[in-house]
């Protein structure tokens, strides 16, 4: 049965000149893993920020999770995205000399739970992310891919209801990428986290239930049938 968590309507986005959104449509599923492919410059990041309440459409609407996140005040916004949603990029979002766990516990102090319930959670995502003698170990001296884990540890310990991914293996080679990915899913599967995962590349989508395809600021292409 159709459970919308996102549902985007009409979504338009222009950096002076440059439109970067044309008029997007787009619901997300509960629970649905869906892969945004699409050229670069296409307009995939764009339309992640707006569905994560990162920017503000020039016009359209985004509800997520029954919040309508276009008629919030950029403080607002950033409540939800911290109480609701999480991120993994590229690289670079990781403290490279904190421990790992600090890393993933980070989120929690920031909600404001205590160092030691932040800790034993902390401890509890890397295990599940197949990093549990790793915990003490800084990103700064781990493999691209370990670091990847410990980012999407980071970004699910607050159990988002929904994880967005933009290239999160991007900068990894394809035995890493795999693997990463594979651990991503596992946990969000499990989690029944829903997944918006931006990436270049047939084989990442494959891991998706759906993808959509972003042109020109426009969704086009095949569309799988939504999970049931
Ligand atoms: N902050 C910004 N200021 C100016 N132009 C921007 C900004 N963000 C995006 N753009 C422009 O909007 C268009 C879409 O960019 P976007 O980053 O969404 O593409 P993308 O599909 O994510 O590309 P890539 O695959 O390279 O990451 C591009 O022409 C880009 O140059
Ligand atoms: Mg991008």
């Amino acid at each position: 049965m159709a459970d919308p968590i996102i549902t985007a309507t009409g979504l338009t986005k222009s950096f002076g000149p440059t439109q970067a959104l044309r008029g997007i449509d787009l619901t997300v599923e509960r629970g649905e893993v869906l892969a945004v492919m699409g050229p670069s410059g296409s307009g995939k990041s764009t339309l992640v920020h707006c569905l994560a309440g990162v920017i503000s459409p020039d016009s359209g609407s985004v509800v997520l999770d029954g919040t309508d996140l276009t008629a919030l005040s950029p403080d607002q916004r950033a409540k939800v995205r911290l109480q609701r949603i999480g991120f993994v990029f590229q690289f670079g979002q990781l403290l490279p000399d904190l421990t790992a766990t600090d890393n993933v516990a980070l989120p929690l102090l920031m909600a404001g739970r205590s160092r030691r319930a932040a800790n034993t959670q902390a401890i509890a995502w890397l295990d599940r992310l197949g990093l549990g003698d790793q915990a003490d170990k800084s990103p700064g001296s781990m493999s691209g891919g370990q670091a990847q884990r410990v980012a999407i540890a980071r970004a699910l310990v607050t159990r988002p209801a929904v994880l967005f991914a933009d290239e999160p293996t991007g900068s990894l080679d394809s035995v890493s990428s795999e693997s990463v990915l594979g651990a991503m899913l596992e946990v969000v599967r499990e989690s029944g986290t829903t997944v918006v995962l931006i990436t270049h590349d047939a084989r990442t989508a494959a891991y998706a239930d759906r993808e959509v395809i972003v042109r020109d600021g426009l969704l086009s292409g095949a569309y799988a049938s939504v999970p049931a």
